[in-house]
């Protein structure tokens, strides 16, 4: 279920290293099935990286269940975090992952910036990825010594305006409370599954028991770009395509589907006219 950005680094590294990747299956909920997770770890399984929750199917991962079972054999874990931490509340620590990453635009920062936690211990036994200015302590022809954490991964002038952006993005999400914004989407996300169930035509994707904030749904013989066009005419704005998800979409046997996005500045009434939308759209296709 993993987005394109965490696939590819992937892939990229085993070409340079040899390494294998194997991905655990889903079911057709879109849960990860633990039990086979628990077949494809072994002492040599080096990293697990996970989604935390899909941005296609909504899924929460339980991660740290993921994440214990991945440190018995003594793997790492990576926890790509993009669509969690604007949604709920997210301990790094209770979950007992190794790396935790969140892109800013996802929590309404500027793009180009966003936050790699990592355990101090791992991030000193790591070589810096980039050389420039200010990553070193010392520099000679002769030898060059790296700065401390985090400025050996900082390497050249940073992205500041970026990073005064995600700040002040990140106290606007605490000022409103991350408790009530989950609260809050859990509520319209159920509202949301309700009101397009009852659409016969449609089905969801993504049926998992725990999900967050978005609703995917394929509609039999209309495709999802089509869809999201006709929506945007009626001034609703939907996503169509694969959703960085291709293999996702081959899992589910589908080119693409057509997702909304509920965030806690959504209502219950733009819930409705969505479905009014729809409605609309599936008469004219008939
Ligand atoms: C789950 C998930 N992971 C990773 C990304 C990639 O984020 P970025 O485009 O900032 O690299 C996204 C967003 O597109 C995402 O939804």
């Amino acid at each position: 279920m993993e987005h394109h950005s965490n696939i590819v680094p992937w892939q990229i590294l085993c070409e340079q290293t040899g390494a294998i990747l194997r991905v655990i299956p889903i079911d057709d909920t879109g849960e990860i099935i633990l039990e086979e997770y628990k077949k494809l770890l072994n002492e040599r399984t080096k990293i697990v990286s996970i989604v935390h929750v899909s941005n296609t199917l909504g899924t929460i991962n339980p991660v740290k269940k993921i994440t214990e079972m991945a440190h018995e054999v003594g793997a790492v874990v990576m926890i790509d975090g993009a669509q969690a931490i604007q949604h709920f509340a997210v301990d790094v620590q209770e979950i007992g992952c190794d790396f935790y990453a969140f892109s800013g635009h996802k929590l309404y920062a500027p793009t180009g910036i966003g936050v790699l936690y990592g355990k101090r211990k791992l991030l000193e036994a790591m070589k810096p990825y980039q050389g420039g200015g200010d990553m070193i302590l010392s520099v000679s022809f002769e030898k060059t010594t790296y700065n401390e954490l985090p400025h050996k991964f900082e390497a050249g002038t940073p992205n500041i305006s970026g990073a005064i952006g995600l700040g002040i993005a990140i106290n606007y999400i605490h000022t409103l409370g991350l408790e009530q914004i989950a609260i809050y989407e859990d509520e319209l996300l159920k509202y949301t599954t309700t009101i397009l169930s009852e659409i016969q035509q449609l089905k969801i994707i993504g049926t998992s028991k725990q999900k967050s904030s978005v609703v995917s749904f394929v509609i039999d013989g209309i495709h999802p770009h089509d869809i999201g066009t006709m929506l945007d005419r009626d001034g609703i704005a939907v996503r169509a395509g694969h959703h960085c998800t291709q293999p996702l979409m081959k899992r589910f046997g589908i080119p693409a589907t057509t997702r909304a996005s509920i965030s806690f500045y959504n209502t219950s009434a733009e819930i409705d006219a969505l479905a009014v939308g729809l409605k609309k759209i599936i008469r004219m296709f008939e």
